[in-house]
């Protein structure tokens, strides 16, 4: 083989309390699609970013066609072709789709930019994307998550790198964007460019992938220059260290009463009247393809929007919530989708961020907050899900993405919840961690708690649900149960007929 055209050499990245990534060398071929794979917090993320100039290493250097190079800013490694599709969106929500797609596109030195052209070629992109239906002029907070990061994409793309990288890409895609992006890696592989490919998704990896390099507690373990010899299982042990046979691990249960009942409701999203019940101790599943209508249909549920016709019934008695506080209140909670805009507090701790939905909870006296209780229980669940952070007191922002995922998720458990609804709990979680939120869910249900689990994940909402509601197009087309939810199936409801 010739030499790779991208070498990491030696890279390590040091943060307050943490080495994110110690001594990694590796090679990277020009043609190939290379996955990065590890469990959340291994540093994949953090070598993207050593790779765009964003952070730097403190040892090391990247030797890219046969030069030596440590980038100091992010303009010099754009200077030397390189883009990368964040993990987090890192769009302009108020400004347009044309002009997010076109920002930083030039050096500001070239005087003369024949905008016309640039944006025929970025609508050009989108078109490529399969996202032609997008106007240009649209804002981007007006699309949804996996529109926005089809933006992400064509921006990446705006730039014509000979290195780009993807963090994530397909968490929040729907079937066809996804489709459509692999077509397009499979473009940019043809074209002879270096393709670095982050992703938690094992199918992924065997499909769409040339080469895979396992990172562990930023630690380099292993780079596969080819997939031929490898297999599933390997990969797995070698990126939690252990091996792990069913990640779903599901549990049979007792259910009880229906403790939720949706009667004809109707709503923004939603194109019929929707009605289904949920049993005490009963994990229900909600798939569909991104836009089918499960989070707004929750979201009329949990008071985050009003509902303009039919019934909520929980616990038997007829509710309206006028805010998700209510539904809280009352012993519903929502753990959204998207954790950027509505999730976390950047700059907040770790504990802040877990305890501020429960925190009413642990007032002493009814009255004053309880610190001792707060740390009690942001320690706890930092060791349940096994979060990744140097300690409770850590600002969320310095977290990988995946830990804050956790947090998010730990911040619902408040012992006073009676139904959790979950909107893709899994999203960017790692293999084994996944394996403990499942256990979780489960515990709650086995507590007499009921969850309904919004996810586009096949495999997982037909391994680990009692029941799957299936929608598409704003209605509720079939509920399935467990043992006829073959894959095959639920994806048929799904797709549009
Ligand atoms: N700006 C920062 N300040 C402090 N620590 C950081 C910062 N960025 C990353 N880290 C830490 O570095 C380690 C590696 O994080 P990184 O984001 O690279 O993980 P990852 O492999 O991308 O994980 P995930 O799959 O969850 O996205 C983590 O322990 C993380 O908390
Ligand atoms: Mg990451």
């Amino acid at each position: 083989m010739t030499e790779p055209f991208l070498r990491f050499d030696g890279i390590s990245v040091v943060f307050p309390g943490v080495r994110a990534l110690d001594q990694v060398s590796f090679g990277v071929h020009a043609g190939q699609v290379h996955a990065l794979m590890g469990e959340n917090g291994a540093g994949k993320s953090t070598l993207l970013k050593v790779l765009s100039g964003v952070n730097r290493a403190s040892e090391g250097a990247l030797w890219i066609d046969g030069e030596r190079h440590v980038f100091a800013n992010a303009r010099e490694a754009l200077g030397q072709g390189i883009a990368i599709i964040y993990q987090e969106l890192t769009l302009a929500p108020n400004m347009s789709v044309a002009e997010n797609l076109l920002l930083g596109q030039l050096p500001a030195s070239l005087g003369f930019i024949d905008r016309r052209r640039l944006r025929d070629r970025a609508m050009r992109i989108l078109e490529e994307l399969g996202e032609g239906g997008i106007h240009p002029s649209t804002k981007v907070r007006d699309l949804s998550i996996g529109q926005q990061q089809m933006i992400e994409i064509g921006r990446a793309l705006l730039r014509d790198a000979r290195i780009i990288a993807f963090d994530e890409p397909t968490s929040s895609l729907s079937v066809q964007e996804t489709r459509q992006l692999e077509r397009i890696v499979a473009r940019l592989r043809d074209e002879g460019r270096v393709v670095l490919y982050v992703t938690h998704r094992m199918e992924e990896v065997f499909k769409m992938c040339d080469a895979v390099t396992v990172f562990r507690d930023g630690r380099h373990i292993r780079t596969h220059d080819s997939l031929d010899a490898l297999d599933h299982d390997t990969l797995v042990s070698e990126m939690v260290g252990r091996d792990i046979e069913d990640v779903y691990g599901y549990r049979e249960r007792e259910q009880g009463e229906v403790v939720l009942e949706i009667d004809a409701i109707e709503g923004r999203g939603l194109k019929a009247p929707i009605s289904f019940e949920v049993k005490r101790g009963e994990v229900f599943g909600l798939f569909g393809l991104v836009g089918a209508g499960r989070s707004e249909l929750m979201r009329l549920v949990c008071g985050a929007e009003t509902a303009r016709a039919g019934e909520v019934r929980f616990q038997g008695v007829a509710r309206r919530f006028a805010s998700t506080g209510e539904a809280i209140r009352q012993g519903i909670a929502m753990c959204p989708e998207d954790r950027k805009s509505q999730g976390i507090f950047p700059v907040a701790s770790v504990a802040d961020n877990l305890n501020i939905s429960c925190r009413r909870f642990f007032k002493r006296w009814g009255l004053l907050r309880d610190p001792r209780r707060e740390r009690a229980n942001a320690e706890a669940y930092i060791r349940r899900l096994s979060i990744k952070t140097p300690g409770p007191r850590t600002p969320i922002g310095t977290l990988s993405g995946g830990n804050q995922q956790k947090v998010i998720l730990a911040r619902w458990l408040a012992e006073k919840i009676d139904l959790f609804v979950v909107d893709e709990p899994t999203r960017g979680i790692d293999v084994g961690a996944r394996r403990d939120i499942y256990t979780l869910l489960y515990e709650l249900a086995e507590q007499g708690k009921s969850v309904i689990v919004i996810s586009s994940d096949l495999a997982e909402v037909s391994s680990i649900c009692d029941r799957i509601g299936v929608m598409r197009d704003g209605a509720l087309i079939d509920i399935v149960p467990r043992r006829e939810a073959t894959q095959e199936r639920l994806l048929g409801l799904a797709l549009p007929a």
